[in-house]
């Protein structure tokens, strides 16, 4: 039975304090995520209870219990505090999906810190603004990443320490650097987690927008009353279910869904450090025995090109659940997976800051292809007119998505920037920058984003820091970047170029200015296509206009291109 029944019957009584009276929550106690994802499972009697199975590269493998979590949890917090890091300092997470990472984000939580998760196939740039932004004094990392973090380290004062995970410590550690081996540790019998309360911050996840550099998003440990009340009624995660989630923790899907969504409900999962290929996915599924799967669109849709031989070579019959989030998810996918798994996709929607799923096909919910489901009980959640942001009540109409804010998980601030995060806010709604509408039966059909941001599989991309960066690089004079469509990807990333004189476009320029932006940002940054024109269309006064050149990449119509200039 799932724990989610009718929809309508689940809104109609609605209330968070049911999330909050099975936590025990109290808000004159303190409350505190990584105490919950780990200490309460095990006061509830679960400590041997697996909770992390860890597969690796070349066949490696790792198994943590609960009691593991909590222990090794406390080892890496007691460690955190030797080095004098205190309540509310930034720490970043900046590995590979290893057991590290997701004990330490409950270790960072357990002691009060600000765990702050970087992907890490991060260049130094990127890295750089972001550990600039967030004044980062602690940075936990392996051998494998420590170069890039040496690059920056001297334009980086208040990063103090950097603790390298898989180092021996004897030979080829800097001065600043530290070695800490968390399984060899010993265990800490005398643990004192901080009293965090509801409003502590807990997590910050840095997102991209069209303009400046990324946005640092802060939630706060109340977060968990909507992050274990979704998982479990959106994911339906049962207590002999083996879980996988196939997101990275440096993106919120991989702490909301991956870390503390399944921990706080006492239930293991498994995670694949590999990278991506249809045979190893599934062999993964069979070895593992895994029930529920939350993934997202561009790995389904490579999973459909490998095709139904490839599902038939295993089994993959202990699934009995599956969710996707990240971009849109077309209806053919829903379709698909109906036919090559026995189970459809349920389409979740939401972002980094509503930090939970806002809307999505519920289990047992009947899905219409292609849509993206029905709000959250407890959510209100609306379309209104892109210019004067009234409310859409017209079914069908196109607008843009809006929710009033006062959800548990809802963001509490972008990190030392809040004019952006009162422009989030417009007559009482808050607007998370996606269009859509509404059928007549209440379901949302996502149409697109509502500015520039490019979302190539399931990760966003800001043009403003490919175009910042493309300009660093010595042949380029101008440059504009935008969205291409893509078959797997949805869209990938091109750039338009023109060059200073003395350089020759062509194919070695080309590839030369992609690897140097793979390396500076990330391989997820870097454009696919560069095209280097004579000159960027600009308004008058000198903008460059990316919507002609997103346009023509989509074959849309341009219009009318004065009116175009007057809007910018
Ligand atoms: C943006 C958020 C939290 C999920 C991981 C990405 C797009 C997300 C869907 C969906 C269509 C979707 C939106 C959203 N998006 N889910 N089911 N259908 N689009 O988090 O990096 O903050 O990205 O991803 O544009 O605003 P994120």
């Amino acid at each position: 039975m799932a724990h989610f029944g009718n929809y309508d019957d689940f809104c109609k009584d609605f209330s968070w304090s049911i999330a909050e009276k099975e936590l025990e929550f109290d808000k004159n106690r303190p409350f505190n995520i990584g105490w919950h994802c780990s200490d309460r499972i095990c006061n509830m009697g679960n400590g041997s209870k697996k909770a992390l199975i860890w597969e690796g590269l070349g066949g490696k493998k790792k198994e943590y219990t609960y009691n593991d979590l909590r222990d090794r949890s406390n080892v890496i917090g007691t460690f955190l505090r030797s080095l004098g890091v205190q309540p509310e300092d930034r720490v970043c997470l900046f590995m590979d999906k290893i057991p590290e990472l997701y004990i330490g984000f409950l270790g960072i939580l357990k002691i009060g810190a600000i765990a702050q998760p970087l992907f890490s196939a991060f260049g130094d740039e990127s890295l750089f603004v972001r550990l600039d932004n967030a004044g980062t004094s602690a940075i936990i990392t392996q051998r494998k990443h420590v170069a890039k973090v040496r690059k920056i380290v001297d334009r980086l004062p208040n990063l103090k320490h950097i603790i390298i995970v898989d180092h021996d410590g004897k030979k080829s550690i800097k001065e600043n650097e530290i070695a800490f081996n968390m399984d060899e540790a010993p265990i800490v019998s005398d643990f004192h987690v901080h009293p965090t309360t509801a409003d502590s911050p807990s997590v910050l996840h840095y997102t991209s927008g069209t303009t400046g550099l990324p946005k640092g998003v802060k939630h706060v440990h109340y977060s968990l009353i909507s992050q274990y009340l979704t998982t479990k009624w959106v994911l339906d995660l049962h207590d002999d279910d083996i879980y996988w989630c196939t997101a990275d923790p440096g993106w919120v899907t991989g702490t909301s869904y991956g870390i503390i969504g399944p921990f706080s409900m006492g239930v293991t999962q498994c995670v694949m450090d590999v990278g991506f290929s249809a045979d190893a996915w599934y062999n993964f599924i069979q070895n593992q025995h895994v029930t529920v799967w939350y993934s997202a669109p561009t790995a389904i849709r490579s999973l459909m090109k490998a095709g139904e031989e490839t599902v038939k070579k295993y089994d993959l019959s202990s699934l009995r659940h599956l969710a996707s989030v990240g971009e849109p998810l077309n209806a053919e996918a829903v379709i698909w997976s109906e036919k090559a798994y026995g189970k459809a996709f349920h389409d979740t929607y939401w972002q980094t800051e509503t930090g939970s799923i806002m809307i999505s096909n519920f289990p047992g919910m009947t899905i219409k292809p292609g849509s993206m489901g029905k709000p959250f009980p407890g959510i209100t959640a609306g379309i209104v007119d892109v210019k004067t942001h009234e409310q859409i009540t017209e079914p069908g109409r196109a607008g843009l998505i809006a929710f009033r804010p006062g959800w548990p998980a809802m963001m509490r601030e972008y990190w030392k920037n809040p004019s952006a995060y009162e422009s989030k806010f417009v007559k009482g709604w808050y607007l998370p920058g996606d269009r859509s509408s509404i059928d007549k039966d209440g379901y949302f059909w996502f149409i697109g984003r509502d500015d520039d941001v490019i979302n190539t599989g399931g990760h966003l991309v800001g043009p403003f820091e490919i175009e910042s960066a493309l300009l660093e690089h010595p042949a380029v004079a101008e440059s504009a970047v935008v969205g291409k469509p893509d078959p797997v990807n949805m869209e990938v990333v091109k750039a338009f170029v023109t060059v200073k004189p003395g350089f020759e476009p062509g194919q070695d320029l080309e590839l030369q200015i992609m690897n140097f932006i793979r390396k500076k940002l990330s391989p997820l940054a870097m454009p696919q296509e560069i095209e280097f024109i004579d000159s960027l269309p600009k308004t008058r006064s000198g903008k460059i206009m990316r919507r002609i050149l997103h346009a023509r990449e989509w074959g849309e119509e341009i219009g009318d291109t004065s009116t175009l200039e007057d809007d910018e």
